[in-house]
């Protein structure tokens, strides 16, 4: 591995790997079935530390280097995506952003609750008609004495159901564009706010993904956070690690399916021999083994880049549209190895190639991450 590891994150990396594979993965099938949410996943996580990783020490937390957390998500994901998704989402967007953004007021009462898992978090920024372009938001929040007063429609939102604090943009002023967009913290249960149509998705089922919609939602001024058309800003911010996260799992999901094809490529027999010993199939495990080292190193580039105090937001575009297009090929990669059997539940390669279809998706199509990193290099160009 290029970037070095330290010892600490070395024992991070195993420590949570054990515990992906011996308390994750048994359940992991099972859920995608039922759609469960996994909240007793969440609970041993906490105790781990693994809900508070982005979350200082003095609020409960862990207070981890971003490379030692991307080591982690990548290994929950290698058991299971929908779990991730969750921690992801969780650790990367909300409780970072709390921590960045947010009053010391706001990072004692939600912050601490956060780090021990007993609520989750949730981040709702996309509407049925603005996804790519967020700016496009409908939901507006107008002042009425001490409070906020939220009304619209969020989608897709994840653990929005299960969630126990969403961040909700909205806007506080139509006509300055993306500076008159502003970021709430909006508890769930505050009268108002509901949860609308849950998805049913193709992949990532055992994490909800829900309308929230908003009515005459009042909430204290207290819970802006940040200022006043800061919102677009701290969504940028917070999808620049999300998207990190992204590429992280993929790497985790990519390198489970590689593990899943080498498995069964050594015992299964055609022609009289393993079929791990046809070239033709060494040449595809090799090619799946480039790509998927090669995205991990985009993803540990990017984490170690944000260490060390640089912008990062090319990097973890780069990560993320790398990794997740990467995902993609991987997993049918290895449904193809697995023959007539890679398609049905009897192997865990099919859910696999399901839970890593949203990737190219969420957080930023690859085509968004393509205008991230052209408008960077562009303007480099310029200099
Ligand atoms: N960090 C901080 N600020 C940023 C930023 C970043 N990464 N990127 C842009 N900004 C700031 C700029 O500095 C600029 O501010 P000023 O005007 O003060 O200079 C402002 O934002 C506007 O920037 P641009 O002109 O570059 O913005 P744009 O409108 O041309 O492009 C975009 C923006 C990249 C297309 C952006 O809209 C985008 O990323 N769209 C995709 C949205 C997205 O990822 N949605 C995913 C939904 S969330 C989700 O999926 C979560 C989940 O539950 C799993």
């Amino acid at each position: 591995m290029s970037l070095q590891l330290t010892k600490e994150q070395k024992l991070v990396q195993t420590m949570i790997r054990e515990f992906s594979r011996k308390v994750i993965a048994p359940t992991a099938a099972e859920r995608d079935l039922t759609k469960e949410f996994p909240a007793e996943n969440f609970q041993k996580m906490a105790e781990l530390g693994l809900m508070g990783m982005t979350i200082p020490e003095e609020y409960n937390g862990e207070g981890s280097d971003a490379v030692s957390y991307v080591l982690a998500l990548s290994e929950i994901a290698y058991s299971c995506a929908s779990t991730a998704v969750v921690m992801s989402v969780h650790n990367s967007i909300v409780c970072e952003t709390i921590t960045r953004y947010g009053t010391e007021d706001q990072k004692k009462k939600f912050l601490v609750p956060l780090a021990d898992a007993e609520i989750i978090g949730a981040f709702a920024l996309t509407e049925p008609e603005a996804g790519s372009d967020p700016v496009a938001q409908e939901t507006t929040a107008v002042v009425d004495g001490d409070e906020y007063v939220l009304n619209g429609t969020k989608r897709f939102i994840t653990s929005g159901k299960n969630g126990g604090v969403v961040i909700v943009t909205a806007q506080t002023d139509k006509s300055k564009g993306h500076k008159g967009i502003s970021a709430f913290l909006v508890p769930q249960g505050t009268t108002g706010m509901s949860v609308g149509h849950m998805e049913d998705k193709i992949g990532l089922r055992a994490s909800d993904t829900v309308d929230l919609m908003f009515e005459n939602c009042r909430i204290p001024k207290d819970n802006l956070l940040g200022k006043e058309g800061d919102g677009f800003k701290i969504a940028m911010t917070g999808l620049d690690s999300g998207r990190i996260g992204i590429a992280a799992q993929s790497v985790g999901v990519a390198q489970a399916a590689l593990d899943e094809a080498v498995k069964y490529a050594r015992k299964r027999k055609q022609f009289g021999q393993s079929i791990a010993k046809f070239q033709g199939l060494r040449f595809i495990f090799a090619d799946m083994a480039v790509n998927i080292e090669a995205a991990r190193q985009l993803m540990l580039s990017a984490a170690a880049m944000k260490d060390r105090g640089e912008n990062f937001s090319l990097q973890a575009s780069m990560a993320k549209l790398f990794a997740s297009e990467m995902v993609n090929k991987v997993t049918a990669q290895a449904i193809q190895m697995h023959g007539g059997y890679g398609v049905t539940k009897d192997y865990p390669v099919e859910r696999f190639y399901r839970d890593a279809r949203v990737f190219t998706i969420y957080e930023g199509t690859s085509e968004i991450q393509r205008i991230v990193i052209s408008n960077h290099i562009l303007k480099d160009k310029k200099k």
